[in-house]
């Protein structure tokens, strides 16, 4: 099993490239971040407190996570039900942040990621622990960032095409709060592997990215 690895903080373009270098090297995109964000929608369902490390462990063990394809994209079932966009609202970005903290939780979560990445022959995995701890052997690592303002003018942008309308400062300010919260966890924190490379796309398009990234992938992959 071939791993490209993509990790960086919240809007930095991980999804996108992810997707896009996957279908380009017939490899599977596997979200992790869309995995917490599920099992913080199961939680916040069931009334279950995001301090409660031990009902958030039980319940990561407990539901299954799975991805099916849907024309360019996927989508995300929850023990089988459509949870793809009730997963991307600013309220489960911020529970899944919080919930990503317990060591209990991202046990489950690395496990099923694992899991779900050996049925394939390759993966382009995204998140914030895939180049450090989920795939720490993947054969392309990669750190995307750009500046929290750029970040917060992406996800604003795209939370306005989902019909959410949030003023700028108030996304500004979550992403910050995240970036903090990810980058500062005891367990798997956010940070650069020291053998990734940082792509810091500041006034980048989505297909600059993509050709940069795709171009490093087939040198390091051996298919130039
Ligand atoms: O990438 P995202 O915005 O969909 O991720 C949502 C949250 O999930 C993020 O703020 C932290 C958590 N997460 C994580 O802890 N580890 C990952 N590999 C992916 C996401």
């Amino acid at each position: 099993m071939t791993v490209v690895a993509i990790d960086g903080p919240a809007g930095s373009g991980k999804s996108t490239l992810a997707r896009n270098l996957a279908r380009a090297l017939g490899f599977v995109f596997l979200d992790t971040g869309a995995m917490y964000r599920a099992l913080a929608l199961a939680a916040a369902r069931r009334g279950i407190d995001p301090d409660d490390a031990d009902g958030l462990t039980q319940l990561a063990q407990q539901i299954e996570i799975r991805f099916t394809p849907d024309g360019d994209s996927q989508r995300v079932l929850l023990d089988g039900a459509d949870v793809s966009e009730a997963i991307r609202t600013p309220e489960i970005s911020d529970l899944a942040s919080r919930i990503s903290v317990h060591a209990g939780v991202r046990r489950a979560m690395v496990a099923q990621q694992r899991a779900l990445a050996q049925q394939a022959h390759g993966v382009v995995a995204e998140g914030r622990d895939t180049t450090t701890v989920v795939f720490p052997e993947a054969a392309v690592k990669l750190y995307l960032d750009a500046s929290p303002q750029e970040r917060a003018r992406r996800r604003q942008q795209q939370l306005q095409q989902q019909g959410i309308d949030e003023p700028y400062e108030q996304v500004l300010q979550a992403i910050l709060e995240r970036d903090a919260r990810d980058a500062a966890r005891a367990d798997s924190p956010l940070r650069i592997a020291d053998d990734a490379i940082v792509i810091q796309n500041d006034g980048w398009s989505k297909e600059q990215t993509f050709e940069y990234a795709l171009e490093l992938c087939r040198e390091r992959l051996g298919m130039v």
